[in-house]
């Protein structure tokens, strides 16, 4: 990949936040979270808070106002807000969540994105059989491209394209071993996606490319969890040494000192398939009154 040039400002934009929402990690986590196996073991409920609270703190020192929500014993994915709301542009989608457990978590979350935050509310409960998860929709600024997955459906995809009328919106089938489109793939800087090696990850970056409105390089990196990272604020969250240490090598190859890098831990989340992305809803600003 050729280095990475600054993006025009419009662009930019689309990866500015003022706001986040984020909710805090459920005791339940550790016994009850979705995960697609157990290989990682259990996550250790102390460390994740941990991680939790630096990723927090990551988010206000980029000048993110954060709301900080309780947990809910009730609902062990509840820290994956990422899931529930798909917001752009003052349009907050609010989302069926594909897994039945997790449909009760949109509840605070349609509150505040439409009472402190100002956002449009617009919501799939509406549209019978629709489901989506967050973790399925990768914006580029441009173009949204949405994982047919087993959470997401087509009923879903459909339903945000007509929300987010203004962009292109591609479908893309993923296959049936890969949880959501990014837990393989995201942004890694405007017009910069990062992909994982696997064969899934490649076959979803494949049908992107043939469906793509627009053109974009790509980092290949070795591990897919690693591909999973948050640009905002012109900085790079992406993950730590310790997690993924031969990723971590290419995006210091790639980037360099070009690009403000923070490495962020995810050990304990990914243990339950949690990625960063999963960890915050972004928010561009609220809307004029
Ligand atoms: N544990 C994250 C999910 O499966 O939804």
């Amino acid at each position: 990949m050729s280095e990475v040039t600054a993006p025009d400002k419009d662009l930019e934009r689309k990866f500015q936040a003022k706001f986040a929402i984020v909710r805090r990690v459920s005791s339940t986590l550790v016994e009850q979270a979705l995960r697609s196996d157990e290989s990682g073991g259990k996550p250790d409920l102390a460390l994740a808070r941990e991680q939790h609270d630096k990723y927090i703190s990551c988010l206000r020192n980029l000048n993110i106002d954060v709301h900080e929500f309780d947990s809910d014993d009730r609902l062990p994915d509840c820290c994956f807000v990422e899931d529930v709301a798909v917001c752009h542009d003052g349009i907050a989608l609010i989302s069926r969540p594909g897994h039945p457990t997790r449909r009760e978590e949109v509840d605070v979350v349609r509150r505040v994105l439409s009472f402190d935050l100002g956002q449009k509310v617009v919501d799939m409960a509406e549209v019978e059989g629709a489901t989506l998860d967050g973790g399925d929709v990768l914006f580029t600024g441009k173009e949204f491209f949405v994982g047919l997955s087993k959470r997401t459906n087509m009923k879903g995809a459909l339903f945000l394209a007509d929300t987010f009328s203004n962009y292109p919106v591609s479908p893309i089938k993923l296959s049936d071993g890969s949880l959501h489109l990014k837990s393989f793939m995201s942004m890694a800087a405007p017009e910069v996606i990062a992909v994982g090696s696997s064969k899934e990850a490649q076959k979803a970056l494949k049908e992107i490319e043939c469906k793509a409105t627009f053109t974009y390089r790509k980092i290949t990196l070795p591990d897919d969890g690693a591909a999973n990272c948050v640009y905002v604020n012109k900085t790079l969250i992406h993950c730590s040494h310790e997690d993924f240490p031969e990723s971590v090598k290419k995006f210091e190859e790639l980037f360099g000192h070009t690009l403000n890098r923070i490495e962020m831990p995810n050990s304990e989340f990914k243990k339950v398939d949690g990625a960063l992305t999963c960890r915050s809803i972004l928010i561009q600003k609220k809307p004029k009154a």
